[in-house]
């Protein structure tokens, strides 16, 4: 038994789409993949023969399109699984809190983690946990749109940290170029919640972010609300 394991980047929103498959099944998921980029992932994919079975999203995002909704179209079997506190009618699957999903024999569990947007989730697999914009490297995800809340966050970082030490972050983004991180690693050393922050330090440093919104925030979040479909539609 054997874990493939490709991350994979989209420069323009610096984005991390991740691939992941059981070598002996080729059964397989991914996670945030970005409308830029899905030739590239779809190649990929087809070049290593995998079965794509879920198409995962971390949350509706603001900063780039989904291509959830084109891969669905080529590989056939796969499912696009969301947060069950999405409201939106594209996906196949509402994961909740503690359910998992198979991929040959490995599971994803899903760990409900608002904060950033309402809807966020993050995905533990084998020793790695895929934390979308919840936590980040040295940092955490925004609170200023898509029904986000600091408090909330603060709780959500807190279930991620109850995760082992071992374990392996890694986040939808990061501006700086790093890829991985650890839980232990974050507990020592986030600039936002390390150093055991407790919650009203941390919902204030939250709420201090002084950030534009994203580029693409109101073409993003409609399109990705319908798996992006709209982008598709667009280019006919
Ligand atoms: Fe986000």
């Amino acid at each position: 038994m054997s874990l493939l394991f490709r991350p994979l980047f989209e420069k323009e929103s610096s984005t991390y789409t991740y691939l992941l498959a059981d070598v002996d099944t080729k059964e397989a998921i991914i996670i945030d993949a970005v409308d830029n980029t899905q030739q590239r992932d779809i190649d990929l994919i087809e070049e290593l023969g995998l079965d794509l079975r879920y198409i995962v999203e971390t949350h509706i995002h603001a900063d780039h399109i989904t291509s959830s909704c084109p891969l669905k179209q080529r590989f056939r079997n796969a499912q696009i699984v969301f947060g069950a506190a999405n409201l939106i009618t594209c996906a196949d699957i509402l994961i909740k809190d503690g359910e998992n999903l198979n991929f040959g024999s490995y599971q994803m569990i899903a760990m409900t983690t608002p904060g950033h947007t309402n809807g966020c989730m993050s995905y533990i697999v084998d020793d790695k946990v895929f934390t979308g914009d919840a936590l980040l490297i040295r940092s955490c995800g925004r609170c200023d749109f898509q029904d986000g809340s600091a408090e909330k966050l603060f709780d959500s970082i807190q279930k991620i940290f109850t995760l082992a030490n071992e374990t392996l972050v890694y986040p939808a983004h990061d501006y700086v170029g790093r890829t991985v991180s650890s839980i232990g690693e974050e507990k020592q050393f986030n600039e936002m919640i390390g150093d055991s922050v407790d919650k009203d330090e941390f919902m204030r440093r939250v709420n201090a972010m002084d950030l534009s919104l994203p580029a693409k925030i109101h073409v993003a979040v409609p399109a990705n609300q319908v798996c992006g479909t709209k982008i598709m539609a667009d280019r006919t």
